[in-house]
């Protein structure tokens, strides 16, 4: 059975993107695989956060991990920095990992850009997240397109490690999405829509009521020629509103846009849609929040799980590297 790996981190409320680029696959990907998924607490230093509010985020991610749908009986869901092979193999790699592959990093430079003291961790934090999937030998890792980079990396790294002391890492391949890949912000359609952007109106939060869904995309900024048809260079805004509408209804965005003479008919529609795919995952969430025991017994469970694997493949590693064991 092909092994599945993916993350999230847990710097805030998830939300559409993180649901349509990831976890709709997460969840699909559970069928016929060995399916990993983790809450990336380790990852979620790399930038300021508040000691509880990182406690409280990754409890939350884990309750609305299940929420989304991620069968426990199926896949094994865990914490991170519970498995402590994670910053282990981190380590190795770094040793083998370059300043200018890191350096390289969009989102590093994204994120470090205007920022007086970077941190370390947020430089070297795609080495974590190398380690975190080549942990699990994994084949598989969907992922939104904001990763692809990223992945880039953990297979060069892989591949390195693999070529200099022996076989010793599968070569994972990203798994993204056709449609839906990259969810932008409502309010700014020319930036993608994120935990950690202060952009409350242009974020539709998967637990957001079906009102506040509604009240957001009927706001979403389109454009002013009328014009319906799908153009993300010219048209972000309306693009955007004609790829959710395809992901929503299982159509493709074409179809969509073939359907719609107005934009506001297509905002009324695309609210209904979105609040009735979001509908079940909110009430599972608010079912699973009267028990708090259920979601921490899933982790515990899920640790010991992944502990098991990932304790076998650093052990091949520290000895192919030359450590004494
Ligand atoms: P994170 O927490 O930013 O996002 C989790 C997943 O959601 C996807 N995503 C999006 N997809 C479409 N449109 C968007 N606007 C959007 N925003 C986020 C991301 O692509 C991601 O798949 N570095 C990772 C976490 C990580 C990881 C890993 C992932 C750590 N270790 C190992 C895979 C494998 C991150 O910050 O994702």
């Amino acid at each position: 059975m092909q092994r599945v790996f993916s993350g999230v981190k847990p710097s805030g409320d998830f939300h559409l993107g993180n649901y349509i680029g990831a976890f709709r696959q997460w969840v699909a990907d559970q069928e016929g695989h060995d399916a990993f998924y983790c809450v990336v607490d380790l990852h979620a230093l790399t930038e300021e956060i508040d000691p509880a509010y990182l406690r409280q985020k990754s409890f939350d991610a884990a309750l609305n991990l299940l929420a989304v749908g991620l069968d426990p009986e199926v896949s094994t869901i865990f914490v991170q920095s519970h498995v402590p092979e994670h910053t282990r193999l981190t380590w190795l790699l770094e040793c083998t990992a370059t300043m200018g592959e890191l350096r390289r990093m969009t989102q590093f430079k994204a994120k470090a850009h205007g920022q007086e003291a970077v941190r370390v961790g947020l430089f070297t934090y795609p080495v974590l997240m190398a380690a975190d999937i080549l942990l699990y030998q994994a084949q598989r890792v969907p992922v939104g397109d904001d990763q692809r980079q990223h992945l880039e990396l953990t297979r060069e790294l892989a591949q390195r490690f693999n070529n200099r002391y022996g076989e010793t890492f599968v070569v994972p391949e990203a798994a993204v999405p056709e449609v839906g890949a990259r969810v932008m912000d409502l309010q700014h359609p020319e930036r993608k829509m994120s935990k950690t952007i202060d952009s409350p109106l242009g974020t539709i939060n998967v637990l957001d009521e079906p009102s506040e869904i509604t009240r957001k995309v009927k706001k979403a900024v389109t454009d002013t020629d009328g014009e319906m048809r799908y153009a993300p260079d010219e048209k972000p805004g309306l693009a955007n509103l004609l790829s959710l509408m395809a992901v929503a209804t299982g159509r493709k965005v074409d179809e969509v846009a073939a359907g719609y003479s107005r934009y506001g008919d297509l905002k009324r529609d695309l609210a209904e849609a979105l609040v009735e795919m979001l509908r079940p995952v909110r009430e599972r969430a608010a079912a699973l929040a009267s028990e708090p025991g259920e979601v921490e017994a899933v982790l515990r469970a899920g640790a010991a799980r992944a502990h098991d694997i990932a304790s076998v493949t650093y052990a091949r590693a520290a000895e192919a590297i030359g450590l004494l064991s």
